[in-house]
């Protein structure tokens, strides 16, 4: 039996003495542009596969592999302390968004850069930052008289397109990923004040439509008034799936939503959340949203439907007479428990065409979808992630409802059969997807000394 040193002094000691480190090879993580949505930057994602696969190297990963996949690879590498110990899986994912719009860049989203105790870089919270704090957490635990647990990495090139040959890999490797538990760090907390864990995520369905009016752009003054414009049908047809509630029109969308009981409502919105603070944070007047509902249950808990992208006609500089032949726009839906992604999208699908008026044609895509997933709270290792929080934060943890989407999980579950912690180190003001996304330095090391703590708690906890 290995002697482990795992309480907070010595993790704390080791954070400090390696603390610039720590923040140089983040950095170098961060100046890859591993954009997977563009193919412009296939080089770089490849990369940053083979940079995190040398990393886990590096901290004492065996069997580090970069498995190729029909798109970005998936890094996996593992310990096998004992394996007669509980199994950590820690998934994450190395891609990041496309950064523009660039202008809107206080500096360039691929050098990081420190201001205000804050990294701004693309990927800084979601996820580089995030992840990269389990691989040094790794190289803290092998330094610091071993693993609590057994560890196993998966780190993906594709989250956020969808991941979808993620499930591939994941059907075609059910022995290699087996685990007791999923640990991912790509969520948030309320605040660093006031700890919390995230207890369930929203799936997602991603459309494009594309509305076809005259066979040509025309000339608006000579055409207008007599044909269509598929930029004012297709305004019309996004307008016309809310109604003046806010809820949305179509027909059956809600049929599969599993109602939160008045107790977990009431749970939910115990939360710490101030509602001046959140307006003044964004600039807006005013909230909007699904009436009969509270900020934190519409995004937690209900479903909604945005407009991500739209476009049609011209959109230069200075002014063009035209009216369109095409117009497009790409529709997202966030969806609760017990709704289907795929279902949803054929319903989005059918909707369309059917309310498209005569006068335009319509095709309606599907980009991609995802589960939505909820987490138990009353597991060994929701435990474990508990007293981690407590012990490094001096505070216990709030559970709370995310809105955001992480495929993988209801994969997870649905494949291996292994449920998820979610213990994000995040802030939803970290700016994620958006211009000048930020990573607090105190969270990034907050993270990587509560870490070894979950992974002690959790082989402490499983054998009793
Ligand atoms: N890390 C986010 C998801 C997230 C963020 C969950 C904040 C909870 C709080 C993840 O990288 C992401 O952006 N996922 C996509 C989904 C994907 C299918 C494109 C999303 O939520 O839009
Ligand atoms: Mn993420
Ligand atoms: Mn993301």
């Amino acid at each position: 039996m290995l002697q482990i040193d795992l309480d907070m002094q010595h993790i704390k000691q080791y954070v400090e003495q390696h603390k610039q480190r720590f923040l140089d090879e983040l950095f170098e993580l961060l100046r890859f542009p591993s954009v997977s949505a563009d193919p412009k930057y296939k080089a770089d994602v490849l990369t940053t596969a083979e940079y995190v696969a040398q990393k886990l190297r590096d901290a004492g990963a065996d069997k580090v592999e970069v498995c190729a996949t029909a798109g970005y690879p998936i890094v996996y590498g593992e310990k096998i302390a004992d394996p007669a110990k509980p199994t950590v899986l820690v998934y994450g994912h190395y891609d990041v968004q496309p950064a523009d719009p660039l202008e809107l860049w206080k500096t360039p989203p691929f050098e990081p850069t420190i201001r205000d105790g804050k990294i701004y870089a693309r990927g800084a919270c979601d996820d580089k930052g995030q992840f990269y704090m389990h691989v040094k957490a790794f190289e803290l635990m092998m330094q610091n008289g071993g693993l609590p647990c057994n560890i196993k990495f998966m780190i993906e090139g594709e989250e956020e397109v969808g991941s979808s040959n993620l499930a591939i890999f994941v059907k075609a490797n059910k022995e290699r990923l087996k685990a007791d538990v999923v640990l991912i760090s790509d969520t948030s907390m309320i605040s660093m004040e006031d700890p919390s864990l995230e207890t369930g995520l929203r799936g997602l369905s991603y459309m494009e439509v594309e509305v076809t009016g005259p066979n040509r752009d025309l000339h608006s003054g000579v055409y207008g008034g007599a044909v269509a414009n598929p930029a004012t049908i297709l305004a019309k047809m996004i307008a016309s799936m809310h109604d003046e509630n806010n809820h949305i029109t179509i027909p059956g969308f809600y049929n599969d939503v599993v109602d939160l009981t008045p107790a977990e409502r009431k749970a939910l919105n115990e939360a710490p959340y101030d509602e001046e603070e959140y307006k003044k944070d964004l600039d807006v007047k005013e909230l909007w949203g699904e009436k009969g509902y509270t900020t934190l249950e519409r995004t937690g808990t209900r479903p909604t439907l945005e407009v991500n992208g739209i476009w049609g006609g011209y959109t230069g500089e200075g002014a063009k007479t035209v009216l369109p032949s095409k117009a497009s726009a790409k529709i997202s839906m966030r969806l609760v428990p017990n709704q289907d992604w795929e279902k949803i999208s054929e319903m989005f699908a059918d909707h369309v065409k059917k309310i498209a008026p005569a006068s335009v044609k319509v095709k309606v895509t599907t980009h991609h979808g995802g589960a939505p997933a909820v987490t138990p709270t009353d597991s060994v290792a929701y435990k474990a992630a508990q007293k981690a929080i407590a012990e490094s934060f001096g505070k216990d943890p709030i559970p709370t409802r995310g809105g955001g989407s992480i495929p993988i999980v209801a994969l997870f579950e649905a494949e291996l059969g292994i449920k998820t912690v979610l213990m994000g180190f995040g802030l939803d003001s970290d700016a994620l997807h958006s211009p000048n996304e930020k990573y607090d330095i105190y969270n990034y090391y907050k993270g990587i000394e509560t870490i070894p703590l979950f992974h002690k708690y959790f082989a402490e906890l499983s054998s009793k």
